[in-house]
């Protein structure tokens, strides 16, 4: 049977009555003909149209700029992103939702068009309104992690506080009469080096008790007007010896205009030791031919920003999060007691300064720590 092919007329846009009045803006669009109809409602809103007026991109185009045709007019679904002139000659967003209208061979589409100026604004506000409560968010987890460090500080400092009193009057006594015995004539050499090695293990000893001790201290020490130079000068003076020895070189730059901060020098100076200790051991255990540390002290509006670099072993995710847990330390048995830390951020906790981290395993640390101007003008410092 022979099949005959149709050439399809067009048919003249029929409008149905409903259209007109619609409260939405609405178009009929007729592809064959080019014929544009739009409801009144559409013409209020956006002015009247024309079988030209989409010809040309200036009146109705994508924000980005892409080209568009009348063709649009043609594409089912639902398009976001353009702009179309007001009845006020402004260009405004709108949401165009197009169907297809009447049988499909006649290509006819209903066009709606919706302005969405104010839903953007809307849902600006929404994505803003949830930015901010992230942010507030993340900073009530910091609270929350500076609390429970604080927590755990304060109950570990309980305990490590009566070990250290009970521990530290019998080791006297060890270090006293060992430190006599040294230096008694009857020893033979044998029991001399024996007698040497017992003083240099109580020594180290301690000095872990002077940690504990410095740790629970509920110190009540001081604050006085103090000059972050001068402690850093000083501690990188009191480090000097054991850097040079392990070939590093430290490097300071402090800006010139760097004001007062209310620290007690002397806690504050072994924060810094602590500080180019763990990088010295850093470096050390990275095996850097020629270690570097740098500490640089900024003045940044109402705080001192304080940073201390260096090209050692550089840590990963785990002792980041745990680097402030006291006794944490990745150092072997006898070097280290996982305390510089703890004791550095309850020090830095009550000069209300902040401490940040970064790192990389292989590259090396950064230390961020911001410190509180003084509020006084006052020159020279208390050291
Ligand atoms: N600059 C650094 N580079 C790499 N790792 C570091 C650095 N500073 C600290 N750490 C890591 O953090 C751990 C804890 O440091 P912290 O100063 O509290 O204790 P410690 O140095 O091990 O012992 P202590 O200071 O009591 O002698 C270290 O053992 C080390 O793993
Ligand atoms: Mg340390």
């Amino acid at each position: 049977m022979a099949v005959k092919k149709l050439k399809l007329q067009s048919q003249p846009l029929l409008i149905p009555d409903g259209l007109h009045d619609l409260p939405t803006a609405v178009m009929l669009y007729q592809k064959s003909t080019g014929e544009i109809w739009a409801n009144s409602y559409f013409e209020s809103s956006f002015g009247p149209v024309s079988p030209t007026r989409f010809e040309v991109q200036k009146n109705l185009h994508l924000i980005h700029e892409r080209p568009l045709q009348n063709s649009v007019l043609s594409l089912i679904g639902r398009h976001e992103g353009y702009v179309l002139q007001n009845n006020k000659n402004v260009k405004v967003p709108v949401s165009i939702k197009i169907t297809q209208y009447g049988e499909a061979n006649q290509e006819t589409f209903l066009v709606m068009v919706e302005d969405v100026t104010e839903k953007l604004a809307l849902e600006k506000e929404v994505i803003q309104n949830h930015i901010e409560l992230q942010k507030a968010f993340e900073q009530q987890k910091n609270t929350q992690k500076a609390l429970l460090q604080t927590s755990k500080l304060a109950s570990l400092g309980e305990m490590a506080s009566g070990i250290a009193h009970e521990l530290n009057q019998p080791l006297q006594a060890i270090l006293g009469f060992s430190q006599e015995l040294d230096h008694s004539e009857k020893l033979s050499p044998q029991s001399k080096q024996f007698m040497e090695e017992i003083v240099n293990a109580s020594r180290h000893m301690a000095g872990i008790i002077k940690n504990f001790r410095l740790f629970v201290r509920n110190s009540n020490e001081e604050l006085s007007e103090t000059s972050i130079q001068h402690v850093i000068e000083e501690s990188v003076t009191l480090s000097k010896h054991s850097l040079m020895q392990k070939n590093i070189d430290v490097f300071t730059h402090f800006a010139s205009d760097l004001p007062l901060i209310e620290a007690n020098p002397t806690e504050f100076k072994q924060v810094i030791i602590n500080m180019i200790g763990n990088s010295r051991d850093a470096i050390e255990q990275a095996g850097t031919a020629r270690g570097k540390i740098e500490i640089t002290a900024e003045h940044k509006k109402n705080t001192i920003e304080l940073k201390i670099r260096d090209n050692g072993c550089g840590m990963d995710e785990n002792t980041r999060q745990k680097i402030f847990d006291p006794f944490f330390t990745t150092k072997e048995v006898g070097k280290g007691t996982g305390l510089g830390m703890s004791i550095s951020y309850s020090i830095l906790k009550k000069m209300n300064a902040e401490i940040s981290i970064q790192s990389e395993v292989g590259k090396g640390t950064e230390f961020t720590i911001t410190l509180p101007i003084l509020n006084s003008n006052a020159k020279g410092a208390k050291l």
